[in-house]
C-alpha cells in the first residue's frame, strides 16, 4: 500500500520541510516535492500539522500481567499512542519483575497482538549469571532500583554495583539507573502525604547516589543513563562528568521540568513520585541544563496506579505521563521555558541512538514508517477523565495546553486520529536490541 502524505510540516533534522511524505507498508520510502506527480493508493490530509519521527518514551511502566489492574498492554499502549507515541521501552519492576529470560520471554509473547505501538523491554539484572541470557533474550536494556530491592537483592552496597557493572559491561547494553541512595531517605511510617514524601525523599539521597555510581563507573566502559534526574545539583554533576565521558546519559520527566512543590500543597498525594517533585530552582536550573544541551532523554515515566493506592495512607509513587507529556512539554517550548528542536531530539533520535533503535527517531527512507502529527491550538485544560491509561488523575490537572497530537501513525497506519480517536490496531511490534 502506497501512501502520499500532504499538507504537513515536515521535522527533518532540526529543519521543517514543506514536503511530502510517501511511505509504503511499514517503511518510509521518501520525502517528494508537493506536487510532484506520484501514483499512489491513497492520500492521507495532514491539514497543516507539524509532523515529527514517531516519538520514542524510553520510561513507560505498561505493568499487565499480575497488575493489569494499573495498566495492562492494551490500555498502556492506546495511552501512548493518544499521547502520540509510537515507541515504548518498558520497565521491568512489573509482578513478578523480569528477572529471567523466561518471564522475560513470557513478557514478549504475551505482549504480541496487544500493543498498538511498538515496544521494548528492559530486564532488571538481579542475578549475574542470567545477564547474558537475558540479552540473548532481546532485552533492550537493563534497569536497576537503587533505593528498593526486589527478590531480596538490590544495590545498595557499592561492591555490589561495582560488580552489576562489570557485567553489563560485556553486554554492551544501557544501564539505566534509578538512583536514590537509600541510606539517605528519611523515615516514612505508616501514614504520610506528599509533602512528607518528599521531604523524605531527599535532595542528598539523590545527589549522594549519583556521585557513588559515576565514582565506581569510571573503571568501566558501560553506558549509564540516569533515569528521572530531579535536582539541580544531581544533573550539575553528571552534566560535568558529560564533559569528559560520552557514557554518560541524562534523563527528566515532564513532571521535573514544569511542576514545583506548591503543587504538593495542591493535589497533595496525587503528586507523589520518587523521585519527588522538587523546589521552583531545581525546575528552573533543568530547564536551564536542557538549553545547555545536558538533557539527552525525556522520559515520561508514565507510572499507573490505582485511585485508592493514591490516595491511602502510603500512596503509591508515580502517575501516568504518556497522555500529558506532549500537550504540556509542547506548551512549554511554546512559550520558551525549554528549547524546541532538543525536545524533539529528547523524544526521538536520542533516544533511538541511545538504545540502538535502528530505524527509528528520523523521518528517513526505510525507516520504520511511525509518525506523530502535532498542532498548536488555543488554550484548553488538561482533563484526566479522557485518559486511555486506567489511572485517570494527573497532577497536570487543569493545565494550560496549547498543543494537541492530531494523529499518530505506527507502521504506515493510523492508530490515533484526534476525531476517531484510538483505533484499535495492533500493529505493535516487539523490538529486541
Ligand atoms: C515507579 C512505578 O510506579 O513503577 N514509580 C515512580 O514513582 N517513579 C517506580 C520508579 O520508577 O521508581
Ligand atoms: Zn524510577
Amino acid at each position: 500500500m502506497l501512501t502520499r502524505i500532504v499538507n504537513g510540516r515536515i521535522w527533518k533534522d532540526g529543519n521543517i520541510l514543506e514536503k511530502d511524505i510517501l511511505i509504503e507498508d511499514e517503511k518510509i520510502l521518501d520525502l517528494i516535492r508537493k506536487g510532484q506527480k506520484v501514483q499512489v493508493d491513497r492520500i492521507l490530509d495532514a491539514k497543516g500539522a507539524l509532523i515529527l519521527p514517531g516519538l520514542v518514551d524510553a520510561h513507560t511502566h505498561l505493568r499487565d500481567s499480575r497488575i493489569s489492574y494499573k495498566e495492562d498492554f492494551v490500555s498502556g499502549t492506546s495511552a501512548a499512542v493518544a499521547g502520540g507515541f509510537t515507541v515504548v521501552l518498558d520497565m521491568p519492576n512489573t509482578e513478578p519483575p523480569i528477572t529471567s529470560p523466561e518471564r522475560l520471554e513470557d513478557r514478549i509473547a504475551s505482549a504480541r497482538k496487544k500493543i498498538l505501538c511498538d515496544v521494548g523491554f528492559y530486564a532488571m539484572p538481579l542475578y549475574m549469571d542470567k545477564i547474558e541470557d537475558l540479552v540473548r533474550t532481546g532485552c533492550i536494556g537493563f534497569k536497576i532500583y537503587t533505593h528498593k530491592s526486589f527478590e531480596e537483592i538490590n544495590f545498595f552496597e557499592d561492591e555490589t554495583i561495582d560488580k552489576l557493572f562489570k557485567a553489563v559491561e560485556k553486554t554492551g547494553l544501557t544501564l539505566s539507573i534509578h538512583a536514590e541512595d537509600p541510606s539517605k531517605i528519611g523515615y516514612l511510617g505508616e501514614k504520610y502525604n506528599a509533602i512528607e514524601h518528599a521531604r523524605a525523599h531527599s535532595i542528598e539521597a539523590e545527589v549522594n547516589m549519583i556521585k557513588r555510581i559515576l565514582n565506581l563507573a569510571k573503571k568501566y566502559n558501560l553506558k549509564i543513563r540516569f533515569c528521572h534526574i530531579s535536582t539541580a545539583e544531581g544533573i550539575k554533576i553528571v552534566a560535568g562528568e558529560k564533559r569528559y565521558s560520552l557514557n554518560y546519559f541524562t534523563e527528566v520527566t515532564p513532571a521535573h521540568l514544569t511542576l514545583d512543590e506548591s503543587i504538593l500543597h495542591k493535589y497533595d498525594k496525587i503528586c507523589v513520585v520518587e523521585p519527588p517533585i522538587r523546589g521552583k530552582e531545581d525546575v528552573i536550573f533543568l530547564r536551564k541544563m536542557f538549553w545547555n544541551g545536558v538533557i539527552d532523554i525525556i522520559g515520561t515515566d508514565h507510572a499507573p496506579h490505582t485511585l485508592d493506592e493514591k490516595l491511602c495512607d502510603r500512596p503509591a509513587p508515580g502517575f501516568p505521563g504518556l497522555e500529558t507529556a506532549v500537550p504540556v512539554l509542547f506548551t512549554l517550548a511554546k512559550k520558551g521555558f525549554i528549547p524546541f528542536s532538543k525536545l524533539i531530539e529528547s523524544l526521538t533520535s536520542n533516544p533511538a541512538r541511545i538504545f540502538n533503535l535502528n530505524g527509528y527517531g528520523a523521518i528517513d527512507k526505510d525507516n520504520v514508517s511511525n509518525l506523530t502529527f502535532l498542532k498548536f491550538v488555543p488554550e484548553y485544560e488538561i482533563d484526566s477523565s479522557k485518559f486511555y491509561s486506567k489511572a485517570k488523575f494527573t497532577p497536570f490537572k487543569g493545565f494550560k495546553a496549547e498543543t494537541i497530537v492530531t494523529r499518530t501513525i505506527v507502521r504506515g497506519e493510523t492508530v490515533y486520529d484526534r476525531e476517531s480517536g484510538v483505533i484499535d490496531e495492533r500493529r505493535g511490534k516487539v523490538i529486541k536490541h
